[in-house]
């Protein structure tokens, strides 16, 4: 009896253990079946019999060149995008890696790009995590005028805006109060804009930042004032009215294009978000900072949350001259990855923070 119910038990356990194995046979078939498609369309050279039979449907056989295999149209052929006045574009344009890539062809095709100038367009920048296929022209006119430029900084100064004179095409900026918000040239806040939880400095009730970036600022200070530097905070939160008067001042003293170097114009500064302030030595002779107090402030910002907003040798893409008093609060993450990455606010705002 006992060794009948042990028998039952063995052939039991066979059947789950047989049971499990071709689930996970089938299973592995399923989902190995597109991986078996991509790897055979990576490497082939020729069409397979799928897709001449695509082409047939697609009525493009007559005029495509099957013995000359293109993996462009192998993919657009399979694409809902695919468009049959462009079949031409696609049997002659490199392959790039890129879920858009159809999109991208049909898009610059539609616009009168000819077919060499789509494949260098997008084999040289749609790689790129930044790339926007509305800024594709561009990238090419402005690696035309600044031939010296890496292909990632082209598209990151383009997005920008960079390739355009200043204050042009100017953008409201949506979020006015995040941390990340991007103040430059090319984006405003609205002149009646205040930042809420504004608090004083060190209770100086002249003073104000918005209260996260205040409290990160006496930390700042408290670190500066233990290695022996003093800092005091000369302005942070000004209002569009305060901008306003600052700029016609200097204006008026250096005429508007040397004033438009230094100081922004109303609703274009970083000072209205209530995230940044100049920085004074009351021991330096000037009225900033020193080159020591600088570069303590190059090397310790980041770890309180701040950056250097506008640092040397970055005036064409910051848009002002150096700064080395002023510095920006973005919260110490972000704070690190610029100060380690070697890249200006506006640089990393696009690469990182803007949705493309
Ligand atoms: N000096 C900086 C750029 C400002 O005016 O906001
Ligand atoms: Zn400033």
């Amino acid at each position: 009896m006992k060794r009948k119910k042990t028998k039952l038990k063995v052939k039991n356990i066979l059947i789950l253990i047989i049971v499990i194995v071709l689930i996970i046979k089938g299973c592995s078939l399923i989902f190995n079946k597109d991986e078996t498609k991509k790897v055979n369309k990576k490497d082939t050279t020729t069409y397979s019999k799928e897709s001449l039979n695509k082409m047939n449907e697609l009525n493009i056989k007559n005029k495509v060149d099957t013995k000359k295999y293109s993996k462009t149209l192998d993919t657009a052929i399979y694409s809902d995008e695919f468009n049959i006045d462009f079949v031409t574009y696609y049997e002659n344009i490199k392959y790039v890696d890129n879920d858009n890539f159809i999109i991208y062809i049909n898009n610059l095709a539609k616009d009168g790009l000819a077919i060499n100038e789509i494949d260098e367009i997008l084999s040289s920048y749609s790689s790129y995590s930044n790339f926007e296929i509305g800024n594709a022209k561009r990238y090419s006119a402005f690696k035309n005028k600044n031939p010296e430029l890496k292909k990632q900084d082209i598209v990151t100064r383009v997005n920008l805006n960079l390739d355009k004179p200043y204050y042009t095409d100017t953008k409201r900026i949506e979020k006015q109060d995040d941390i990340y918000a991007l103040v430059n040239k090319y984006n405003y806040v609205d002149m009646s804009y205040v930042p809420k939880n504004l608090v004083p400095l060190f209770n100086n009730s002249n003073i104000k930042m918005v209260k996260v970036a205040a409290d990160a600022y006496e930390e700042f200070v408290k670190a500066a004032k233990e290695d022996g530097i003093t800092f005091i905070g000369t302005t942070a939160y000004r209002d569009a009215g305060w901008q306003k008067s600052l700029y016609d001042s200097y204006v008026s003293k250096d005429g508007k294009a040397k004033a438009d170097t230094y100081s922004a114009r109303p609703g274009y500064s970083e000072h209205q978000l209530g995230y940044s302030v100049d920085l004074n030595d009351p021991n330096y002779s000037e009225k900033r900072v020193s080159r020591d107090d600088y570069e303590w402030i190059k090397k310790n910002a980041y770890k309180y949350g701040f950056i250097i907003r506008y640092p040397e040798n970055s005036e064409n893409i910051t848009g002002y001259q150096e700064e080395d008093w002023h510095i920006r609060y973005v919260g110490k993450d972000v704070a690190k990855e610029i100060h380690d990455k070697k890249i200006t606010f506006d640089e990393y705002y696009d690469l990182y923070i803007k949705e493309h």
